[in-house]
């Protein structure tokens, strides 16, 4: 669910120095904070302006399409329903909990071990947009695939491959001859994978709803790649069961977001900020690659985005570890 606003849900600055004002009665504050009792998270589409005045913004735009005016705040539902007024949704809110404790807020990411549940809840709501969100970060996607050093005909593993934002770059490497198997929990990511694919006309790509700790296949990947996969890598059997499906001498490469030193505070904040829409669990975000590592020879890993990201690589053993 959205909600649109113009102020009231977020405090603003204050010309005074350090102060902060967040006007009480504004008629999006009552809004936002009903809802918010009711149980409900919906997201905040910050539509600045006066609604008398032209609609540059572009919450604003959607507003106006949306209602036909420009007056916030306006609630859309999952289902697409439009309240506006705030009377209206402070009276929505009031009448209508929602329907399962389960389609309430997922818990705030813990340095507790990944949690599958709170994964998929997670991505109900993130995966609209998230193509566009993450768009900045495809400079990282591609560096990570290059170190996959795939060759047309090989078979790859695109771990927990959401919506399909790597398939492109790996389809570039391993051609029409070449496999990709993209696997994830999550119905709605999958299903715009899904999409990417049929748009595509990719005859190539197998997609799989399943837990990487959970899935199986008859072929054995030439490679793997862990883009984003921060809940994956701090799941032994996840990574496990990935290494089981893989050739010896196989390679994998990974991309994500780490901890920065600690003097870096501001890039630490920013990270955690941004990671905790996508990951369930802080746990090892210092050196998020620990459990690859136990599995290959050796691992590379290089910093990058000011120590805030990494791209990590390397190739499994030839033969079984003793
Ligand atoms: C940040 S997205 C990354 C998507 C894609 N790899 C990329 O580069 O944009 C993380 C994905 O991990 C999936 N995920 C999290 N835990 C998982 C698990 N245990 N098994 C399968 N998928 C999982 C989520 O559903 C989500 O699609």
């Amino acid at each position: 669910m959205k909600l649109y606003v113009c102020w009231g849900t977020f405090p603003v600055p204050w010309p005074r120095r350090g102060g902060s004002w967040r006007p009480g009665a504004h008629p999006c504050k009552k809004a936002y904070d009903a809802l918010k009792e009711a149980g409900h998270y919906p997201e905040v589409v910050k539509s600045y302006g006066l609604a008398s005045l032209p609609d540059v913004t572009s919450g604003r735009k959607e507003v106006k399409r949306l209602t036909g005016e420009s007056w916030v705040p306006v609630l859309v539902l999952d289902d697409g329903e439009v309240i506006k007024d705030s009377k209206n949704i402070v009276a929505w809110a009031r009448r209508t909990r929602p329907e399962a404790p389960a389609e309430r807020r997922p818990a705030m990411p813990t340095d507790e071990r990944p949690d599958r549940a709170t994964a998929i809840r997670l991505y109900r709501s993130a995966a609209q947009g998230y193509d566009r969100r993450t768009r900045a970060l495809q400079g990282y996607r591609r560096r990570a695939v290059e170190r996959l050093s795939l060759s047309p005909g090989e078979t790859v593993i695109d771990v927990a491959c959401g919506s399909g934002t790597n398939f492109a770059l790996l389809q570039e490497r391993v051609g029409s001859e070449g496999q990709i198997v993209g696997i994830d929990l999550s119905p709605e990511m999958l299903a715009q994978a899904r999409q990417r694919v049929a748009e595509n006309d990719w005859g190539n790509v197998t997609l799989i709803e399943a837990a990487i700790e959970d899935f199986d296949l008859a072929v054995l990947a030439d490679a793997a790649l862990f883009s984003l996969t921060h809940d994956v890598l701090q799941s032994p059997g996840a990574v496990a069961n990935v290494l089981a499906h893989m050739r010896p001498g196989g390679r994998v490469a990974s991309f994500g977001s780490k901890s920065a030193p600690r003097w870096a505070v501001p890039v630490n904040l920013a990270v955690r900020a941004i990671a905790r829409r996508y990951v369930t669990t802080f746990a090892g975000f210092e050196q998020p690659w620990l459990q690859l590592q136990k599995a290959v020879d050796r691992l590379e890993v290089e910093s990058v985005a000011l120590g805030g990201a990494y791209i990590a690589w390397g190739s499994i053993a030839e033969q079984p570890r003793q």
